[in-house]
């Protein structure tokens, strides 16, 4: 099987955890910064992904937002996972959560997976070879912001940075039709990719919230830049503008 297939049938069976998860067996424990939890869900999908993708490719190294060693991103394939993106829809059992598991050779984004299990959804996306969601070719829509949606990101561990988030908002509310915020940044920039809406942004962002997306929008045809207009980052937390590429951040 390819690579990209036995990664999907991986994430698919996490998804499956998710879905059945025993909502009294939620444990929940407070993380540093503002309305910063974890579950036992999110330890235990993150397991069975760190596991299992050793397993595929022995060699690789593994970044996953829960836990506390964090694999040098350099030379070489590394997977960048976020084994629940929306944890807190996945507390307040809101169905808009995702497994986004990122990977890259020597570097550069190289594939993306992201399983919405409420909507039995995945997207995926190699470098070069354009973005898919359930197999179907993916593309961003051709609609000025204007005529677009914008999605947004509170970065809500960080209050220090609320007030800009919000102005920010409220700026792109008086340029486009409306706004959306849906507590999932992988989630977002899905959306994006599909067409389904036209900008997204969000101030901090972790490497895991989008190494994913940030592909699988590109390989769409849209654009992903920080608020200073440069590449990414998958070393450390940065901005995320992702647009259809037409619509102007
Ligand atoms: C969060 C979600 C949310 C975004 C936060 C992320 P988590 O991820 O993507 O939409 O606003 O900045 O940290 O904590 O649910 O994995
Ligand atoms: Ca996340
Ligand atoms: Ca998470």
């Amino acid at each position: 099987m390819e690579l990209l297939d036995e990664i999907v049938e991986i994430v698919r069976e996490c998804g499956e955890i998710i879905l059945q998860a025993d909502r009294n067996e939620n444990v929940v424990t407070a993380k540093e910064g503002h309305a910063n939890f974890v579950t036992v869900y999110d330890k235990k999908v993150q397991d069975i992904l760190e596991r299992r993708l050793k397993e595929l490719l022995p060699e690789s190294r593994f970044v996953g937002e829960e836990s506390n060693r964090k694999d040098a991103v350099g030379e070489g394939d590394v997977f960048i996972v976020d084994p629940i993106d929306g944890t807190t829809n996945f507390i307040k059992d809101y169905h808009a959560s995702a497994i986004s598991v990122g990977m890259l050779r020597d570097g550069v984004p190289f594939l993306g997976v992201i399983y919405n299990p409420y909507l039995d959804e995945m997207y995926t996306a190699l470098a070069g070879e354009g973005a898919f969601c359930n197999q179907k070719k993916i593309c961003v829509s051709d609609k000025p912001l204007e005529k677009g949606i914008v999605l947004f990101g509170t970065s809500p561990y960080y209050e220090e940075l609320s007030h800009r988030s919000f102005d920010k908002a409220y700026e792109y509310f008086g340029k486009s039709m409306d706004l959306r915020r849906s507590g999932s940044a992988a989630l977002d920039l899905c959306a994006i990719a599909a067409g389904r809406a036209e900008l997204f942004f969000e101030l901090r962002l972790q490497p895991w919230d989008y190494a994913a997306g940030a592909l699988i929008v590109k390989e769409a045809g849209g654009r992903v830049v920080t608020e200073d207009g440069e590449e990414p980052v998958y070393d450390r937390p940065c901005s995320i503008f992702a647009t259809n590429a037409v619509a102007e951040p």
